[in-house]
């Protein structure tokens, strides 16, 4: 059994952040997605793991992973020179997949629990693929199945208008390699894409038997900045635990599961769990709420912020209140008289702004 993991893509959704960050690499609760879906295909006892990148951000994708050492994965990268879909990711590793059965992962989804249950299930079974499901308020978003009485999948249609059912097809697939010959066979859809929907809808057509499994537990889609949130919140929730390793006043009170990297220093400030504050961070006469993960080298001073992702570097000053916001890293912040009180704020890396 292989791995790939697709971690491409322009990051559209993203924007400003992804001009100059693999959307893949942005942190929740101070982790790279990338590196929690590396995590949850070890769980799964896959070695030999292929990445797809794009010219755009490959590079950081490499610098982040490396040869997979850290997991204990051996890793091969595969380039995929244009966004032309998921299937065509697919086409574009062959040479790495060759004819195994395959595990294949979206670079910015993550499910509770992990993988490691279908990945057993699958290669015990007599399927050819099984995806997994998940209802959804949302459908017409995703790739949407429709299931027979004894959820078969009988029917898979992409983006649907008027989605026949609720069941979103999760970021998460397994293969066998009857799934090259369907990706032969489909045609670009309207997006101009090959997706990897069409071509399940094609292997059932041709008679091959696709397993479904409905998800109870979260399913994290990290493809826009509020769905970066909610991991963040969610991950905060599960993972956090009381660490402090800096250095935590007399003045201040920190209180529920907090991670304090080392060489932090807090100063007449309130904290309140579960959240995360990396290394080397400077807290000043401020207020850190819950569901907020600090990067490292950052320093907050007369500053209130909860429920919020703030990445490496970042300087944030005499601001009354900042919630449900995404910053990116080398980031400036501060308040410029009688402006606002409270804000919302999604900023690129490098920003300077006055609130
Ligand atoms: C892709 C798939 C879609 C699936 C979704 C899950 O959509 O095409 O079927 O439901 O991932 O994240 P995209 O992210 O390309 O819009």
């Amino acid at each position: 059994m292989k791995a790939l993991i697709l971690s491409g893509g322009k990051g559209t959704r993203l924007r400003p952040l992804t001009y100059t960050t693999a959307k893949q690499l942005i942190p929740v609760a101070n982790k790279p997605i990338l590196e929690f879906v590396m995590e949850q295909v070890r769980g799964a006892d896959i070695v030999d793991i292929g990445v797809v990148i794009s010219p755009e951000t490959g590079q950081q994708v490499k610098d982040a992973i490396g040869g997979g050492e850290r997991w204990g994965a051996r890793v091969t990268y595969i380039m995929q020179d244009a966004s032309s879909g998921l299937a065509h990711a697919v086409k574009t590793a062959r040479s790495f997949l060759v004819d195994s059965p395959f595990l294949m992962f979206l670079g910015d989804n993550l499910i509770q629990g992990g993988v490691s249950r279908m990945v057993k299930d699958f290669i015990n079974s007599s399927a050819d693929s099984f995806i997994q499901l998940k209802q959804v308020g949302n459908p017409g978003q995703f790739g949407v199945a429709v299931l027979d009485e004894k959820n078969r999948v009988v029917k898979l249609i992409e983006k649907p208008k008027e989605p026949p059912s609720n069941l979103a097809l999760v970021g998460i697939y397994l293969f066998n390699s009857a799934v090259h010959g369907a990706i032969d066979r489909i045609r670009p859809s309207w997006r101009g894409e090959l997706e990897i929907t069409d071509a399940i809808q094609e292997m059932i057509d041709s008679g091959c038997r696709v397993d479904a499994s409905i998800l109870e537990g979260w399913w994290l889609d990290t493809g826009k900045k509020d769905d970066i949130l909610e991991a963040n919140r969610v991950v905060l929730d599960e993972y956090a635990r009381p660490e402090i390793n800096g250095a935590v006043d007399q003045l201040s009170s920190v209180t529920g599961r907090v991670e304090i990297g080392r060489g932090s220093r807090i100063k007449n400030s309130i904290i309140r769990g579960p959240a995360v504050i990396g290394e080397n961070v400077v807290i000043n006469n401020s207020f850190i709420g819950p569901y907020t993960a600090l990067g490292k080298e950052s320093k907050l001073e007369n500053v209130s912020i909860e429920h919020s992702v703030v990445l490496n570097n970042c300087f944030l000053k005499d601001v009354e209140r900042i919630e449900d916001s995404l910053i990116g890293n080398n980031t400036r912040v501060s308040k410029k008289k009688d402006r606002h009180k409270a804000v919302r704020l999604f900023l690129g890396d490098d920003s300077e702004v006055f609130v």
